[in-house]
Parts: C-alpha cells; structure tokens; sequence
C-alpha cells in the first residue's frame, strides 16, 4: 500500500480556499487535513465549524480533522456533522480518552489520537486496539511551517513496535516538517499518512509536489 497524503490546509490560501479545495479534488492527495485550534490548547487560532462546514461542501476526499483543542469531546457531533470521516483529539486534551474515542466511532468517523512531541508512545499501550489512527506531532502544533523535529522518526519505530506487539491494524500518521527529506525517512520507519502543509501549499507545482509525496 502506498503513502496517504493529507496536505494541510492550514497553509492554503484562505482568500481562494475553493481553488485550493479544487486543486486537492484534482490532485494525487488522498485526504485533506484541517487544523482547528483554539489559543488555549495551543497558541493560536485557526478556523472554526463554519469553515470546516463550507469546506466539506466542496471537498470530494476524506476529511481529516485535526482539533488543537480542550475538551474535544464536546465538538463530536458538530465535527460529524461537518462531514469530517477522522477525528484526531489530543491525548493531552482528553481526561477520559477511552470514552471519548467510543463516541467519535458512534458518530461514524474514525477515532484519532494524536501525540505531542513530548509525550510517549507508550502512555497508549491499553488503548492502542481502540485507535484507528495515532498522529505523532514531529513539530510543537499551533503552526505550520515549523522544523521537523528529528526524534519523531524513533517514535515511528516505537509505536510501529506497539502495533505489531498488540496486533492491531492502527495507522501512524506523522503531521509536522514535512517535506521532501523528512517524508522517506518517515516512510521508511512505517509511516502510512503524511500530512504536509507549507511545502505542499508553498511549492510551485503542488501537483507534483504530491505526486512526488505518493510515491515514496
Ligand atoms: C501544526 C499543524 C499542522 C501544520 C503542518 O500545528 O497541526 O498540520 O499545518 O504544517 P507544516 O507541514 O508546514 O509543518
Ligand atoms: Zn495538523
């Protein structure tokens, strides 16, 4: 199975957002990622629901909804309802993790759990075979076009151990630094999804950049 590409739209152009969701629509990129964040979470604001909204309108792939958020657990409906298929909450953000995944399958969507650079692989050994998707953060989330952070690479390995030991069929995705030398890496460590932003939306042929991306 080759690499899933989520480009992040975080680094579209928000003036033109239909011509970026048309270019996702055309291009290789299996899914698209969307950062909410709420300056308390993280420092910084991104969009909202209504925006999600519009956007899902559009959009003929998979959404990919990543909630920088506290209590993530009260937006579930609303993340549905936005036509999201996967919703990432924050293992930081959530007291009651177990729970909280249970409700976001419920409402229909795949149930993410996304770690920060900080926090170990292993804090998800009694929950690994009720994730859909672990998402390692190989930057500090609250913004795009940050440096990849190198250790990211080894939490790769770690958590792919933890799969296969636990025999589950949870995906790894790595969001963060991104970028034409950082993606092999990744790949090679067993990373099945890669979300990119800055390079994706700041290349000049994002088209290819994508393509290029698919076939590591
Ligand atoms: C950061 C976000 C990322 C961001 C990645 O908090 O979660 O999805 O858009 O941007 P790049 O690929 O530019 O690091
Ligand atoms: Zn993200």
């Amino acid at each position: 199975m080759s690499v899933i590409v989520s480009p992040s739209l975080l680094s579209a152009d928000f003036l033109h957002l239909d011509k970026d969701i048309e270019m996702i629509n055309n291009s290789d990129a299996d899914w698209l990622h969307m950062d909410v964040m709420d300056g308390s979470f993280v420092p910084n604001i991104s969009f909202g629901f209504p925006v999600m909204k519009a956007v899902g309108k559009a959009l003929k792939k998979p959404m990919d909804v990543h909630l920088m958020i506290e209590c993530p657990e009260k937006y579930i409906q609303q993340t549905a309802d936005c036509g999201a298929a996967i919703m990432n909450v924050h293992y930081e953000a959530c007291v009651h993790l177990h729970r909280t995944l249970q409700a976001i399958k419920a409402a229909g969507m795949k149930a993410g759990v996304t770690l920060n650079p900080s926090t170990p692989v292993n804090v998800l050994e009694d929950i690994i075979g009720d994730i859909d998707i672990v998402q390692l953060m190989s930057v500090n989330p609250g913004f795009g076009g940050q440096s990849f952070i190198t250790h990211a690479v080894k939490k790769v390995q770690k958590l792919k151990a933890l799969i296969e030991k636990e025999q589950c069929n949870t995906l790894i995705e790595v969001d963060g630094g991104v970028n034409g030398e950082t993606a092999p890496l990744l790949v090679n460590a067993g990373t099945d999804i890669l979300v990119s932003g800055s390079y994706i939306f700041g290349s000049k042929d994002p088209y290819a950049t994508i393509a290029a991306l698919k076939g590591l």
